[in-house]
């Protein structure tokens, strides 16, 4: 048994391309899923399973993020005076929730490059990296899987999980044996392969529990595709030394980068919620009428 994870790592350079017009001035980590930025989700997902001490790997453009996880002292005068008591508990919430510290990665070099910015303040213990476009339900229990897995064989876990052959390319994807339950022992990882290059059609999802000897890897990984320095590439180096698993799963995952699965998430959000989930049920059934 290893001691628990306790801090996390959240990528937050990167542009947003996928979104704009949105994000030309707004950190995508920002868009709302109904009423919450996307990184919040993240940030909360580290909290429930006790990881408080969260490094926001930050860039230009991106202060709204660090606005969001502090006090605003004006707005919560205006709350307290309102008498708005449940907004201005919930504002505070935000901002006590976790201890998040922020760098800035500089010039976007890839993720392999941003995680490596991580390296003093993670200081040679394991840590979780989290993508800020992959979205995990908050049952999903997956984040919690790969920390247990972590405790029982003390190396580094990747989220997997089987996406469509067409798919393959957009993902960093695994060759795998089985290891017993959810598990599996990784063989080979590629960065996004063309399709009939894909070792199998196990996608890496966005959560990664790492030793820190992948910053010595990260060293010695050379750039690769798109010319940046990938977090997958450094994980093979990886397993030149350490053992790497792999925690498979089904449900729970939502990629709001992509715009079909942004949709997806927010009507799916909006439906669990007591105060949005009935008038929208009715509103949807209405609008699309009888199949
Ligand atoms: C990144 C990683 C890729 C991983 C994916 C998960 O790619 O490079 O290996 O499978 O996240 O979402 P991106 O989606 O940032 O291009």
């Amino acid at each position: 048994m290893t001691a628990p994870v306790k801090k996390a790592v959240i990528p937050a350079a990167g542009l947003g391309t996928r979104f704009l017009p949105a994000t030309k001035a707004l950190p995508k980590e920002m868009l709302p899923l109904v009423d919450k930025p996307a990184i919040q989700y993240v940030v909360e997902e580290a909290v429930s399973v006790g990881i408080t001490d969260i490094l926001i790997i930050s860039g230009r453009g991106k202060r709204t993020i660090e606005d969001h996880f502090d006090r605003s002292f004006e707005l919560e005068y205006y709350l307290e005076k309102g008498g708005k008591n449940e907004e201005l508990a919930q504002m505070r919430a935000i901002a006590d929730m976790a201890e998040i510290h922020y760098v800035r990665q500089g010039e976007p070099l890839g993720l392999g490059h941003a995680v490596s910015v991580a390296r003093e303040h993670v200081d040679d213990q394991p840590f979780v990296v989290m993508l800020g476009d992959d979205i995990m339900h908050e049952k999903s229990g997956i984040l919690a899987g790969m920390l247990a897995a972590h405790e029982r064989t003390g190396s580094s876990v990747l989220a997997l999980k089987s996406v469509n052959h067409s798919e393959v390319s957009l993902y960093g994807c695994v060759a795998h044996e089985p290891a017993g339950d959810s598990l599996v022992r990784v063989l080979d990882i590629i960065e996004k392969p063309a399709p009939e290059d894909a070792p199998s059609d196990l996608g890496v999802m966005g959560r990664y529990v790492l030793t820190p000897g992948i910053f010595d890897a990260i060293e010695q990984t050379a750039p690769g595709r798109g010319g940046e320095i990938q977090l997958t590439d450094a994980i093979k180096v990886l397993m030149g030394t350490e053992a790497v698993y792999g925690y498979s799963f089904v449900h729970g995952r939502y990629d709001v980068g992509n715009k079909l699965d942004y949709l997806r998430a927010t009507v799916e959000f909006a439906l669990e919620r007591e105060d949005l989930g009935p008038a929208l049920r009715i509103f949807l059934k209405d609008f699309l009428g009888p199949e």
